[in-house]
């Protein structure tokens, strides 16, 4: 008998000892500390009022692959909305089946992120909506061409008419990029962590509260924060310890290529992690398929510390939390081509 109790005791102690940690009975009101739930209606962006007509030519835009030389890459084809808004290739491959030198990042919520691209080299969207358009490995068009195409179909332009009233040639590449950022604006998913956050107790399990406690207690939350927990400020990605070559490749030095400031080598901005169980492979690199991998990776390069298997299974908890609901996004019909659409080229 008394041996049966020792070894109850002792299975007790061995149990207490792994259980998982409590979750802080504050775990809301810390959280709210650093995070901020998604709105329930579309945000606003900057000299770019929403409204239902550039929302729907956006869409129109995104989708549409005639804005490339080919004909075959649309925004779409690397930020596809059915698969977390992004392409799921270590980097994208575009134009002549080029191979791009990044990872693709998500589309959705990408409206919070401070500045957009991994070294935040575009402002805003409508600024950034601009650049696949015209890089030789992404859709490898002009300004130019574009215009071009959108003005030889009626169609879009009675849609950019009621996108842009008032306006007395409103097919323009600025007017293409704003209608884009204005569609871009409604791609906001919110998530289980989003209604935990708004007071709701149960839309999270227990192991996704104390990855989400831990989370702030390791660190993390100490770049990722915010809104989009991420995409706010910029860090060495090897704040402590360099990441592997493969990862880390030598050639791109982030932010250093944007400031041309010595500090900023190797520098990225933080990555935003909504939606990040959707979003493989990881990184700007694109090597990494597995997100406890990254996670894993996360520890020892930023903050200097081997994370057991338990702690990476209940960050990975929390980051599972933040998959939201991708809005439905029904697809439009086209404007056909005309006579004086200019041709693709290969
Ligand atoms: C980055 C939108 C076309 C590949 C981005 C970002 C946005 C975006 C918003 C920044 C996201 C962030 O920083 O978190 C668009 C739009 C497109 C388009 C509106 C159409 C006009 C494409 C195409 C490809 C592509 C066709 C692939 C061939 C990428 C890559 C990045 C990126 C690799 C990261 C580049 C870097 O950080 O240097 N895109 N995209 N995009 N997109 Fe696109
Ligand atoms: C990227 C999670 C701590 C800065 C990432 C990614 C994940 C992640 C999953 C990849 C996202 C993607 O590819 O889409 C975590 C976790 C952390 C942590 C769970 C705590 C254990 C930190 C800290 C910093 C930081 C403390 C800042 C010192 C960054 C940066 C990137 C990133 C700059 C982009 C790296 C790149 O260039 O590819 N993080 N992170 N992270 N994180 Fe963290």
């Amino acid at each position: 008998m008394k041996i049966l109790f020792t070894t109850m005791a002792v299975a007790l102690l061995v149990a207490t000892a792994f259980a998982a940690d409590p979750i802080p009975a504050d775990l809301r009101e810390t959280a709210l500390a650093n995070f901020k739930a998604l709105p329930s209606t579309t945000p606003a962006v900057a000299n770019n009022p929403v409204t239902p007509e550039k929302i729907s030519l956006g869409k129109a835009l995104f989708l549409d692959p005639r804005v490339s030389a080919s004909g075959v890459f649309s925004c779409n084809s690397c930020h596809n909305l059915a698969t977390g808004g992004d392409d799921n290739l270590e980097t994208s491959i575009g134009h002549g089946w080029q191979k791009g030198p990044r990872n693709a990042p998500t589309v959705l919520n990408a409206v919070f992120n401070n500045a957009q691209f991994w070294d935040g080299r575009a402002e805003d969207l409508k600024a950034q909506a601009k650049g696949p358009v015209q890089a030789g490995v992404e859709m490898a068009n002009t300004p130019g061409q574009v215009v071009a195409t959108l003005k030889s179909m009626p169609k879009y332009v009675e849609w950019f008419n009621a996108a842009f009233p008032g306006e007395a040639d409103p097919v323009t590449f600025d007017d293409f990029a704003k209608a884009i950022e204005a569609f871009e604006a409604t791609l906001v998913t919110p998530a289980p962590f989003d209604a935990f956050l708004n007071g709701d107790d149960a839309a999270m399990t227990s192991q996704q509260k104390q990855g989400l406690a831990l989370f702030m207690d390791k660190g993390c939350s100490s770049c990722h924060a915010g809104i989009n927990v991420g995409g706010e400020g910029y860090y060495p990605f090897g704040l402590i310890e360099k990441p592997s070559a493969d990862v880390l490749p030598e050639k791109d030095k982030g932010r250093f290529a944007v400031t041309n400031t010595a500090d900023d080598s190797y520098v990225f901005r933080v990555a935003p992690l909504r939606n990040v169980a959707l979003t493989a492979p990881y990184f700007h690199s694109g090597k990494v398929w597995d997100l406890k991998q990254a996670v894993a990776i996360m520890g020892t390069t930023q903050l200097g510390e081997e994370l057991t298997e338990e702690d990476v299974d209940l960050l990975v908890a929390f980051l599972n939390s933040l998959t939201g609901k991708v809005p439905e996004v029904a697809y439009p019909i086209l404007p056909a081509e005309t006579a004086t659409t200019p041709r693709p080229v290969s």
